[in-house]
Order: C-alpha cells, then sequence, then structure tokens
C-alpha cells in the first residue's frame, strides 16, 4: 500500500444490509470482502454503527480474521466504539458522525467544536497504531482542527458533490468539486493524507480520483448495487479502471 496509486477502498456495509433483511446469513459480507480483495481492492472499509443496522460485531471478528488487505474501520466516537476498536487494532480507524449534532451542516464530522474531546479521543487509538482518519466536510476550519487533534489523515466527504450531480445541478456540482480540490491540496500542505468518500458512481469518480492529493476512495453503496447487475468483480474492475484513467 505504498507509492503514489490511488487506493480502492470497498466498502461492504450493504451487503450486511441485504443480509439483515431477512436475519439469517446471507449473503455474507466476509465472502463480498474475500472477493473483492480478489478484484483489487486495496483496503475493506466498514462502519459498525451503534444500532447495528448493517455490519455486525462478529463481522467485525471475521473481517479481521479473513482480511489480507487492511481494514477502515468506521466508527462513531464512542466509548463502545473505541473498546471494540482497541480489541481489534485495526489498520485505520475512520472517526464519522452518526447523529445529527455530530455533524456540520455539509455532513462531515464537527471537529472545530469537539477539538479537545475528540484530541483525547483519538489518542489512545493512535498509540496502538490505528491510522486515524477523521471523515470531514470540505471545510477550512475543520480540516485545521482535524491538524491539531493528531489525526494523521482525514476523509472529504463528497456527498454533495455526488448529491448536485445526480440531481442535475451543475453549477453547485462544480463548486462542491471546486472546494474539494482546494481542500485537498490545503490538507496535504498541513502533512495530512487525504482520502475522499461517499456517494461516489461510475459518472462521479473521475474528478476525484484526478486531484493528486487524493490517496484513497472510500466506495460502497453503488459498487454493491452494481455487483446486482453485473457482478462484484467487474463492477469493481470498472471503477478501478476509471479511477487509474482518471489518475493517469
Ligand atoms: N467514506 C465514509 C467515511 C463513509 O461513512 C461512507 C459510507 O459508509 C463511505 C465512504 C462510502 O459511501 P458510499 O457507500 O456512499 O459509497
Amino acid at each position: 500500500m505504498s507509492g503514489n496509486k490511488l487506493r480502492l477502498g470497498v466498502n461492504i456495509d450493504h451487503v450486511a444490509t441485504v443480509r439483515n433483511a431477512r436475519g439469517g446469513a446471507y449473503p455474507d459480507p466476509l465472502r463480498a470482502a474475500k472477493l473483492a480483495e480478489e478484484a483489487g481492492a486495496d483496503g475493506i472499509t466498514a462502519h459498525l454503527r451503534e444500532d447495528r443496522r448493517h455490519i455486525s460485531d462478529a463481522d467485525i471478528d471475521g473481517l479481521m480474521e479473513v482480511l489480507s488487505v487492511p481494514l477502515n474501520f468506521e466508527m462513531a466516537a464512542t466509548e463502545e466504539m473505541q473498546k471494540i476498536a482497541l480489541r481489534h487494532k485495526p489498520h485505520a480507524v475512520c472517526i464519522v458522525p452518526e447523529k445529527r449534532e455530530e455533524r456540520t451542516t455539509e455532513g462531515g464530522l464537527e471537529v472545530a467544536r469537539e477539538e479537545n474531546r475528540l484530541a483525547h479521543y483519538i489518542a489512545p487509538l493512535r498509540e496502538a497504531g490505528c491510522r486515524v482518519s477523521i471523515f470531514i466536510a470540505a471545510d477550512r476550519a475543520q480540516i485545521e482542527a482535524a491538524h491539531r487533534i493528531g489525526a494523521e489523515v482525514i476523509e472529504l466527504h463528497t456527498g454533495a458533490y455526488c448529491d448536485a450531480h445526480a440531481e442535475g445541478r451543475f453549477e453547485e456540482r462544480d463548486r462542491e468539486l471546486e472546494s474539494l480540490r482546494e481542500m485537498s491540496a490545503f490538507a496535504k500542505s498541513l502533512g495530512l493524507e487525504v482520502h475522499a468518500g461517499h456517494g461516489l458512481t461510475y459518472e462521479t469518480v473521475k474528478p476525484i480520483a484526478a486531484f493528486p492529493e487524493v490517496m484513497e476512495l472510500n466506495i460502497g453503496h453503488f459498487l454493491i448495487g452494481e455487483a446486482i447487475f453485473r457482478g462484484m468483480t467487474p463492477a469493481i474492475h470498472e471503477m478501478r479502471r476509471l479511477m487509474d484513467e482518471a489518475r493517469a
């Protein structure tokens, strides 16, 4: 996982969403994760939500056991999640908002107003060797705060850009893209590693993949949806192809 190649993290949460719709064991997110790995995913992302609506504790145990690529463990900044992360020590921990009050208006984590608490929260995770990433909006104040609390990585929220594209609000989409571009460069200038994700599709991935500062994209919902139509492996291969094309 070194060099300048743009990494693709495949988020398998929504395989668990489908499984949980029937309360059984099928389809198995671990099988999807292994398949994604074989298809060239550089990492697997899973979000253990407080309400366990998709990924379960047992899924995280299983992923830690079977994966050959790094696990990016997404979680809210709660005591319970910190304990789970410290037990597993995944390669990366991405802190995401789950409740309204933890979010900025753009949907990323509100770091600036929670700086002290978050600095104390992530310190033991960093000491345990996890790379701590903070999921934030493309907002200068949030990036500066993420840097001050000691995060090594930020993941920029691409949801507003993707929504504007999907709804045909192209001027707004282009404004969102411009601030993602500027803030990627700004974050890198502070020494932060820059990741991006949320809502990315074949139509929206290339402009983001073209930012030289972005080192990793985390993509889930669209890929799992596309896997229904063309299968998981071709769905991932196409995303990889578009990312590589944009990067070249
Ligand atoms: N990155 C982060 C931090 C996320 O929380 C999510 C959604 O779980 C994603 C990326 C992937 O978003 P999507 O499923 O819309 O591709």
